[in-house]
């Protein structure tokens, strides 16, 4: 055989690792109207930097905890054509949200002759600026996976839903769970497991800066932090020490622990965008006097912490008992309890 006769090996795309574990053709369940819901989750230990950009495969592993009741609902039904509806409003075919939604659907689909209607909700608080992407791909799999029968386990399920955004993978469960990064070139072993402890003291609190879309998204913004931040090198290792103290701080409920490492790891994180070129930098007047109000009331001997994602929001960590005085300095604060 000579060399132009010699197959080269094909690089791995969703659509050949999805075909790898479904049947040749789907159809839709019959009569399937289940609407499948998905929690929204926060990052103690942030998901920064993919080591493959098609099929979101991360550099380092992730912890999160899933905000119980806040997330996304999704339906998907058989209809004459292709449709996205968000929030009760029919989006246009060419919106970015419904583009991206079909074309998760078609790694499915594979051009099975049917359309679909896909109708979501999201009762994040549109007031919290929180991110519903993770929950929306988290319930969309799950809808996918009704609305075909195809009944796949759950780490399936997470490692096909990172394929729709990372973050997505650790949206399939409540509580606190890990999404370990895996080394498999298919990705087939980055997904999500729930840790089995529950923390029912535990309390996240809400702080809206801004609910505009911000000007960078998490994906642009991580593709620039991974090619241009010096900073960057330090990433992977503190993640993993992170990562190692949490582990601790949730099994021996120690709340300060939890609290210090996951401040310490989103502001790490964020010191690599300002690192980069051009500069990142989420935050906002408003977000800094946040963070000097969390300061103070710890100098005061309050424990609260926070944590940021790639926007200039803020999430309180804090237990029940310190409830009413951070409410006191932050007033009008939605408050979630993870653990219901
Ligand atoms: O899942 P994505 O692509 O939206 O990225 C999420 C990135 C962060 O929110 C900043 C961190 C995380 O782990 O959720």
């Amino acid at each position: 055989m000579s060399i132009s006769d010699s197959v080269a090996p094909q690089a791995p795309t969703k659509e050949r690792v999805i075909a790898n574990y479904l049947p040749a053709s789907v159809t839709p369940v019959a009569d399937s109207t289940d609407t499948l819901f998905a929690p929204s989750n926060i990052a103690l230990c942030k998901y920064w930097g993919k080591r493959d950009a098609v099929l979101n495969l991360p550099v380092n592993s992730s912890l999160s905890i899933s905000l119980a009741h806040l997330g996304s609902k999704t339906r998907i039904s058989v209809s004459d054509e292709d449709q996205v509806w968000l929030n009760g409003v029919r989006l246009a075919a060419g919106d970015k949200f419904a583009r991206k939604v079909i074309a998760f659907i078609d790694l499915f689909r594979r051009g099975a002759d049917h359309r679909v209607r896909v109708e979501t909700e999201n009762n994040i608080p549109t007031a919290a600026g929180l991110a519903s992407s993770a929950s929306g791909f988290a319930a969309l799999m799950l809808a996918v996976d009704r609305f075909y029968g195809l009944s796949l386990e759950p780490q399936m399920l997470s490692a096909f839903a990172r394929m729709g955004s990372g973050s997505a993978s650790r949206s399939l469960y409540e509580g606190f769970v890990e999404w370990q990064m895996g080394i498999r070139e298919d990705g087939m072993d980055s997904f999500a497991l729930p840790l089995d402890t529950r923390w029912p003291q535990l309390r996240i609190g809400l702080v809206k800066v801004s609910t505009g879309e911000k000007a960078v998204d998490s994906r642009s913004g991580m593709n620039r932090t991974v090619e241009t931040s010096h900073l960057y090198q330090s990433w992977p290792l503190q993640a993993a020490a992170d990562l190692e103290r949490l582990h601790q701080a949730i099994a021996e409920q120690d709340f300060t622990r939890l609290g210090e490492t996951s401040e310490q790891n989103a502001l790490s994180m964020h010191a690599t965008m300002i690192a980069s070129w051009p500069p990142l930098l989420y935050w906002q007047p408003d977000s800094v006097a946040a963070m000097q109000t969390i300061w103070q009331a710890r100098a005061e001997g309050v424990d609260v912490y926070f944590t940021m994602d790639a926007g200039p929001n803020l999430k309180l960590l804090f237990t029940a008992d310190a409830e009413a005085e951070v409410k006191q300095r932050f007033p009008g604060l939605e408050v979630i309890r993870p653990f219901g």
